[in-house]
């Protein structure tokens, strides 16, 4: 007999959407309405990518993006900003040997400058070590706003039209994404975001033009692989029309 408690793994009515992205949020809460300090719930927090990897591999997604640090959460006290940094450098260190066991591939997406010496050599290590693994990709947006990474590209268009290596007429929506920080990545087919808020918080908001959106209340400390096989469902009940009339099926 199964644990009446347990939580019901059904496997998810149609294919894994290949390219999932979460933002993760409602750390502090979670933390709050335990009246723990929000580092805690940072703490939580890495368990839950944690689970939510293994989730995504065994579901047979291709790409997880997680949203783990905006450029604008810089603006947070400084206390925070150097746990959060901690944290990184701790899941590097423990996670990587896992992660590349497991033939993850890590890529890691956002600005580089700025940051200390060794998160910027510690990022460099997971891309190199991961680069020729096969299994799932987690690409981990840190340091990353999406305004930040759309100015990037325009600036790479001007750069190269003004060194004549581009006509101005030549830059279109094709070109253009391919300047993007990560070009040869599909665009996110689902993006999740926990704690209840609705928003984009300035995250893949060029590639987000045709995501479907699924908003869930859980705090992102309590994600775990049932969250994600419900959000895969309401996905599967969604049509994407992509602007034209006919319902695309699969992902
Ligand atoms: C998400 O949790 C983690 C980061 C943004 C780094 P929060 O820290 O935003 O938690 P809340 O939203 O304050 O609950
Ligand atoms: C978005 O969450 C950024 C990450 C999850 C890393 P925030 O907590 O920073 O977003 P806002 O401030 O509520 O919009
Ligand atoms: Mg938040």
């Amino acid at each position: 007999m199964p644990d009446a408690g347990a939580p019901q793994l059904s496997t998810p009515k149609g294919p894994a959407p290949r390219h999932v992205a979460i933002i993760m949020d409602g750390n502090g809460r979670w933390a709050a309405a335990r009246g723990l300090p929000r580092a805690e719930g940072h703490r939580r927090g890495v368990e839950a990518i944690r689970r939510a990897v293994r989730a995504a591999g065994e579901l047979g997604i291709r790409y997880l993006t997680v949203f783990s640090f905006s450029s604008e959460n810089w603006t947070r006290p400084a206390a925070e900003i150097s746990e959060l940094m901690g944290l990184l450098r701790r899941f590097v260190r423990n996670d990587l040997a896992d992660l590349h066991a497991n033939n993850v591939r890590v890529r890691i997406v956002g600005e580089r400058e700025g940051l200390t010496a060794d998160i910027a050599r510690l990022l460099v290590e997971a891309e190199d070590l991961t680069r020729g693994n096969t299994g799932l990709t987690l690409v981990v947006a840190f340091n990353y706003g999406a305004r930040q990474e759309i100015v990037r590209a325009a600036q790479r268009a001007a750069q190269a039209v003004a060194r004549g290596e581009m006509a101005a007429e030549d830059i279109d929506l094709e070109s253009f994404a391919a300047l993007l920080d990560m070009p040869d990545l599909p665009d996110p087919d689902l993006i999740i975001r926990t704690s209840g808020e609705q928003r984009l918080s300035n995250f893949l908001l060029w590639q987000s033009a045709y995501s479907e959106l699924v908003f869930i209340p859980t705090y992102w400390p309590d994600f775990d692989r049932a969250a994600l096989e419900q959000a895969i469902d309401e996905f599967h009940r969604r049509e994407r029309r992509f602007g034209g009339l006919v319902a695309q099926t699969g992902s």
